[in-house]
């Protein structure tokens, strides 16, 4: 939700081009627009570039300059236009700021500086904090101050204003005559990257903006703030004003990783990924695996909290707990807080989260720490919000997702909950063993050929206007998740029901031909989801069964191999493919759903 980056030493000297390929790829962030500020070798005033529209093929004529930042939005505060995208500058034209977030008291701020009479150009609450700096920096205006006294006035200006922002922000600054950029973070994610060998340091909303150059990070925590310039970096506690040491660490991320790699799209790519990603699941830390289990059977109430796919996996959690026989709760985290009162010191978390930054699972997170409750993370991006809050943090290792719907991290997080609830009966190898059984078999089944299948089912389905998906116990996550890959990535509208539910009610919108996905395995619900489709069948709907086993009751059937629980997850990639395709076929950008977020840091 809104793409931050910056360079300064720009290596190449050209510090525009470096920060708008870098915000290329943050463009998953947010697409309404983009904007750059660069401070020019050859001027004494700050350059701007700003445009509504996505960043993907867009040029800068910018000036060739060392230092400059970017950003890509996600509107909240003001309409899609050039005037409000990013950076906003102070009267005086000397401060760019960049935010990802909400300012949540901005009306209040942006009153009394209207009063001060400060001039606002855009309708954004961004725009206030340029003016709130220049505010604090206004007794030394007039005044001659080296380089040196401006940059330690500058900062105090930062931290009196960033400490008087309300709500979940991250901010960096460019600042025009001491040619440092200043960044705070509370709650909205940045990390720094330092490339030793070209000496240039980075800032970015996620790390792959800058892995091109460097695996050197360092991810801020809430409450710090960082000061650079071309002799270096300096670390700050944003309400003390006390500097502290830095340390970066080196991830084990790849350049590959956040690269296309000859794929069309970044969803294709990590789609096919998922074999890869799989694998590495039985490496997971065996201790912390067996620590968590013995929470879990230690008479702690279980609550599984997600959002988007995320919840999806809480749900599919619960009945991957229940077979294991262990009481579970799942909620979308958006809908938990009624819940929260429920929640003490005897309470297990298991919060689920690709990103580790969303609003609506944070907030439930820390209502139900504030309420005693153990946290266990499970986490796929590093250094997130969440991994902080977490008592217990499980890596989900599927390495730098960048198309906005979730695919690979969302297999790998079922798969963990899944070894988990084995490793809860005392059946850790076995649950490993049908992990690598599952690699196995997607190392045969998730190929061309599947695609191509796919790829011609998508063609009959690309006109339709509802698809409906249906599935028992297990498929029934598995469905809702199949049908958001579909709505998202195609924009066709997919629903899902409980197979059981259908004749209660929605039964009424199967019409002749309505395509009807049925998601089945061979388990102990095989027969009644067969009645449910031939219900569906009877009706004139049109059944495709995605499933290990053919049956009278399918009019196609795209065949999955055979894995216990783990099945599901066949079931799911049949979803990912699909949706690719569709979305491909209906003209949508597979990579940048419209109106969509990779990660939504705002309520
Ligand atoms: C957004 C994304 C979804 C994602 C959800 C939760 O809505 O568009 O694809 O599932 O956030 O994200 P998280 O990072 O918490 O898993």
């Amino acid at each position: 939700m809104c793409g931050i980056f910056a360079v300064v030493n720009d290596f190449k000297k050209n510090a525009a081009q470096t920060v708008l390929a870098g915000l290329k790829k943050l463009e998953y962030r947010g697409y309404d627009s983009w904007g750059i500020a660069v401070k020019p070798f050859s001027a004494l005033t700050l350059s701007i570039d700003k445009h509504i529209g996505k960043i993907g093929e867009a040029k800068t004529n910018l000036p060739k300059g060392g230092i400059a930042i970017g950003h890509t939005r996600w509107a909240t505060h003001g309409g899609v236009t050039d005037l409000n995208a990013h950076p906003h500058l102070d009267c005086n034209k000397k401060i760019a700021v960049i935010h990802n977030g909400i300012v949540e008291n901005f009306h209040k701020l942006k009153k009394n500086l209207l009063k001060q009479k400060h001039q606002f150009l855009s309708e954004t609450d961004t725009e206030v904090i340029a003016h709130l700096i220049e505010h604090y920096l206004s007794p030394l205006k007039n005044k001659k101050m080296t380089k040196s006294k401006r940059q330690k006035a500058l900062i105090k200006a930062v931290f009196n204003t960033f400490n008087q922002l309300i709500g979940s922000n991250a901010i960096g600054i460019l600042d025009l005559e001491t040619e440092s950029i200043i960044a705070c973070r509370n709650g909205s994610p940045l990390v720094v990257g330092f490339d030793k060998k070209n000496q240039q340091f980075f800032l970015a909303s996620d790390v792959p903006a800058f892995l091109k150059y460097t695996n050197q990070v360092y991810f801020l925590k809430d409450g710090e703030t960082v000061l650079i310039d071309k002799n270096g970096i300096k670390l700050f506690n944003t309400k003390s004003g006390k500097q502290k040491e830095i340390f970066f660490e080196q991830l084990d991320w790849q350049i590959e990783d956040a690269e296309k790699s000859g794929f069309p799209h970044f969803l294709i790519k990590e789609i096919y990924e998922q074999k890869e990603v799989i694998k590495k699941i039985p490496l997971i830390n065996e201790k912390m695996i067996k620590n968590l289990t013995k929470l879990i059977n230690h008479d702690y109430k279980i609550i599984l909290l997600g959002c988007g796919s995320a919840f999806y996996c809480a749900l599919a959690g619960k009945y991957l707990f229940a077979k294991a026989g262990i009481k579970a709760e799942a909620y979308g985290a958006n809908e938990f807080l009624p819940f929260v009162k429920f929640v003490d010191n005897k309470t297990l978390i298991l919060a689920i989260s690709q990103s580790g930054e969303t609003a609506d699972t944070l907030i439930a997170v820390k209502a139900a720490q504030k309420n005693g409750a153990k946290i266990a993370a499970i986490i796929n991006a590093r250094g997130s919000s969440l991994e902080r809050l977490a008592d217990i943090v499980i890596p989900v290792g599927a390495g730098p997702e960048i198309a906005v719907v979730s695919t690979k991290a969302f297999t790998a997080q079922l798969t963990i909950l899944y070894f988990l609830a084995k490793a809860c009966q005392n059946q850790f190898l076995l649950g490993k063993n049908q992990i690598k059984k599952l690699v196995d078999n997607l190392n045969l089944w998730l190929n061309p050929h599947l695609s191509n299948q796919l790829i011609m089912l998508a063609k009959t389905l690309v006109n339709e206007q509802h698809i409906y998906v249906v599935g028992k116990n297990l498929n029934f996550p598995a469905s809702l998740e199949f049908a958001l890959k579909i709505k998202e990535t195609s924009y066709l509208h997919a629903e899902a029901f409980a197979a059981g539910e259908l004749k209660h009610g929605v039964i009424t919108l199967i019409q002749k031909n309505t395509p009807c996905f049925v998601l089945a395995s061979d388990d102990e619900v095989k027969n009644e989801i067969l009645s449910s489709a031939a219900e569906i069948k009877a009706r004139g709907g049109k059944i495709i069964g995605i499933a290990p086993f053919d049956s009278p009751e399918f009019d196609q059937l795209i065949k999955t191999p055979d894995n216990d629980e783990l099945n599901i997850i066949f079931n799911i990639i049949v979803g990912q493919l699909l949706g690719y395709y569709l979305g491909i076929g209906r003209g949508a950008d597979p990579d940048k759903p419209r109106n969509l977020a990779k990660s939504v840091t705002v309520k």
